[in-house]
């Protein structure tokens, strides 16, 4: 390889150059000049061979687009895992199943499993936990491979409704134990029936029995989501014997929520990243930020693997949902931004008014805003 190299240092071109000139030369050393001709038309054949071959790549390619890759080459990769404080180690990009129908979903799981996901995002109120099983089981990837999250309904919070919840998801999901379960919302509240003010203030009992699963077994990783600092706060105040080890939000372009990554960061709390493409209605518009758009073009990107590469590239685990096959290909391949064009990105989504998308606050007919 080196030799090959050298062949092509200016040096060795001038001096081929210079032979094409022919008698002009008089310092050339006595071995090249007592050189056969066949060899010197060679030579030069080759030369002209190799200068022309450059100069038509280079007008095809673009001088600054070989350059360009070659200085994206340099840059640090993504990370595939984040680890936990239990030492697991948890994929940084995830299938999410949210809204994924019935007869759909099992097939956007196999997809994924086919293209290297190793992470799905469930939850019991999703209902699809049963053809996600399915699918993880005809995937044939070894259950020990795949992370699997779920997270437990607001219906359930009381300690004595807990671990009735929890078997339920496992045996719909096919499993004897999950990777992580989360509490999803900070409300308790049994169907139809008023919230339980001090359980959803101070959700301890719940997360008392959450560790007593994890003593059992039956989960690897405990955490929350939809937990606001103030709640995080009052739920840590506790003698927990387990702290949280991730806390999955609402974050994407439009609602970025900086302070709180940073908050995390400093925490040592893992935050994971839902409705990452901005979510069903608004990814449209997502795809279509003119910065986006011309980050994508540069690096030969799609503008959703730009995004889903700019949540990885701020630490946090990234949950997009497709049933589409080739989408949801497409959003495994992420690489890192270059610094440059990923300060573009951040700054042009922390300087427009945070715009969140999520709040069923009014729908659900509680008397306070869940983020309060
Ligand atoms: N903890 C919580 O309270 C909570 C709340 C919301 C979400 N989540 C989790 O986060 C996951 C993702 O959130 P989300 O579904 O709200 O939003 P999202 O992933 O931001 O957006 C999903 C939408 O984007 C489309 N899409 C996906 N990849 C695309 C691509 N490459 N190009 C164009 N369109 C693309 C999907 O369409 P197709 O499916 O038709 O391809 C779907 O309509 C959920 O599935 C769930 O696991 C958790």
């Amino acid at each position: 390889m080196e030799k090959t190299d050298s062949a092509y240092t200016p040096n060795s071109l001038r001096r081929l150059a210079t032979d094409a000139e022919g008698q002009q030369i008089t310092s050339t050393p006595h071995r090249e000049r007592s050189r056969p001709v066949f060899l010197r038309v060679f030579a030069v054949s080759a030369f002209l061979f190799m200068f022309f071959t450059g100069i038509r790549h280079v007008s095809r390619t673009g001088l600054s687009r070989c350059m360009g890759d070659r200085l994206h080459r340099n840059i640090a990769s993504l990370p595939s895992h984040y680890t936990l404080p239990s030492g697991d180690k948890i994929p940084s990009v995830a299938l999410g199943v949210w809204q994924a129908k019935p007869n759909e979903v099992g097939a956007a799981v196999e997809t994924a499993l086919r293209a290297g996901y190793r992470h799905i995002d469930e939850a019991w109120i999703y209902r699809n936990e049963a053809e996600v099983g399915k699918a993880l089981k005809n995937s044939g990837v070894p259950r020990e491979d795949v992370w699997i999250t779920s997270k437990l309904w607001n219906a359930f919070h009381a300690p004595e409704d807990v671990e009735s919840a929890l078997d339920d998801s496992l045996t719909k999901l096919g499993t004897d134990y999950l990777d992580l379960y989360l509490i999803h919302w900070p409300l308790a509240r049994k169907d139809g029936q008023p919230y339980d003010k001090d359980l959803t203030e101070n959700p301890y009992p719940t997360w008392q029995k959450l560790e007593e699963m994890v003593e059992k077994g039956k989960v690897r990783n405990i955490g929350v989501s939809n937990f606001n600092v103030r709640r995080l706060e009052n739920l840590t105040a506790n003698p927990l014997k387990i702290t949280p080890a991730v806390n999955q939000v609402e974050i994407n372009y439009w609602f970025p929520q900086p302070d709180l990554i940073k908050w995390a960061k400093e925490h040592d709390l893992l935050l994971e990243a839902y409705s990452p493409l901005g979510g069903t209605g608004k990814v449209g518009d997502t795809l279509n930020v003119p910065e986006i758009k011309e980050i994508a073009e540069e690096l030969g990107m799609t503008p959703a693997q730009v995004v889903i590469s700019w949540h990885v590239q701020r630490g946090t685990v990234v949950l997009p949902k497709s049933v589409t096959p080739a989408r949801v290909i497409e959003n495994l391949q992420v690489r890192a931004l270059p610094d440059a064009l990923f300060e573009k990105l951040e700054k042009a989504a922390t300087s427009h008014k945070p715009y969140p998308r999520l709040n069923p606050s009014k729908g659900w007919g509680i008397d306070f805003d869940i983020f309060d």
